[in-house]
């Protein structure tokens, strides 16, 4: 059921697990704990994390480490686990954006909240026009050769970067595992802006994020806005993105999945892991109704 990650000995598993949001302080630890449970009893060994999880920041990573004590320790080695670093995550200059110094701390306080000794798999979560490229990528090699990561990637950095990039770090022996970019049937950036066909073409895996944008390519917004929905919950989904003329749209691929006997969830997440040169797409769930839904694609 896994599929080959670019050229690389790394096989992940078509859908995987994101930690972002309702695995923090906000969610209940019982129901973050039976989606992760259920999960990586049917093959989701991918889970997806970062500094800024939660909502607190931190405590996404934070619930991860107490799941590692309470189920995940003996299969440490069945597990591929990923983290990052890129966004804001504490005051001052070097809590946020891509210097060494922010890279290299920031991997240290994720270990500790995940109670790792390593991670699989460190990105640079985003681009930073500031920093020059050459220091953000000589700190994902060198984490890698201080045994703290096994692989490395990048989300969300524009082509030209990339292209720096995968010559940098190949250069160095630490090829560029995978990128990580938002890719679905609302938003195919990565198609257009030639990402994905760049990572096909230099043996780099890519793997989308909110490949459900969020939940509209879901049946939960069809009717109204549910009072437990992520739209109704917090910032990152703003009921202003739901014009008349979306819902229009998510109603029409509604009815075209529904003529091919599939939910809206099925087919959106069915077309990303059609496109080709994709390895895996990270779903984020807030039951684990909403993973069986979705594991029904493989
Ligand atoms: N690299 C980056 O910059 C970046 C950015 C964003 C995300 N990510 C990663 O990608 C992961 C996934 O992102 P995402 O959470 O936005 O993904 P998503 O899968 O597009 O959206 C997840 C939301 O969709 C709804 N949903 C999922 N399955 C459903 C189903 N079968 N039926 C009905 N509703 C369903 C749920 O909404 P409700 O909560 O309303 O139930 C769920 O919280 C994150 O956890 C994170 O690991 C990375």
């Amino acid at each position: 059921m896994c599929r080959r990650c670019g050229r690389s000995g790394v096989l992940l598993p078509p859908i995987s697990l994101g930690f972002w949001k309702n695995f923090g302080d906000a969610a209940p630890y019982e129901r973050s704990r039976a989606i992760a449970r259920y999960a990586f009893d049917h093959g989701v060994v991918h889970f997806d994390l970062a500094n800024n999880y939660g909502p607190p920041y931190g405590t996404g990573e934070e619930t991860f480490g107490r799941l590692m004590d309470d189920d995940f320790r003996p299969y440490r080695d069945e597990l591929f686990i990923a983290t990052k670093a890129g966004y804001d995550m504490w005051p001052g200059p070097y809590g946020n954006w891509g210097s060494r110094k922010y890279l290299m701390s920031s991997l240290d306080q994720s270990l500790r909240r995940m109670r790792l000794d390593y991670v699989d798999l460190f990105y640079s979560h985003r681009y930073d026009p500031e920093t020059p490229l050459e220091e953000t990528l000589q700190a994902l090699v060198d984490v890698v050769r201080q045994g703290k990561a096994l692989y490395v990637g990048i989300s969300r950095w524009p082509l030209e970067a990339l292209k720096f990039a995968e010559k940098y770090l190949r250069e160095r022996d630490v090829p560029l595992l995978i990128y990580q970019g938002r890719l679905n049937l609302l938003d195919r950036a990565p198609i257009e802006e030639g990402v994905l066909q760049f990572c096909r073409e230099h043996g780099i895996g890519f793997i989308s994020f909110s490949p459900l944008a969020q939940g509209l390519l879901t049946d939960r917004y069809l009717n109204g806005v549910p009072e437990d929905s992520r739209m109704a919950l917090n910032f990152s989904l703003k009921q202003s993105a739901l014009t008349p003329k979306l819902l229009q749209k998510l109603r029409e691929l509604n009815s075209e999945a529904i003529a091919r006997g599939e939910t809206l969830a099925e087919s959106a997440l069915k077309w990303v892991l059609e496109q080709n040169g994709v390895t895996s797409v990270i779903v984020g769930v807030s039951s684990v109704a909403q993973l069986e839904t979705n594991l029904k694609v493989i």
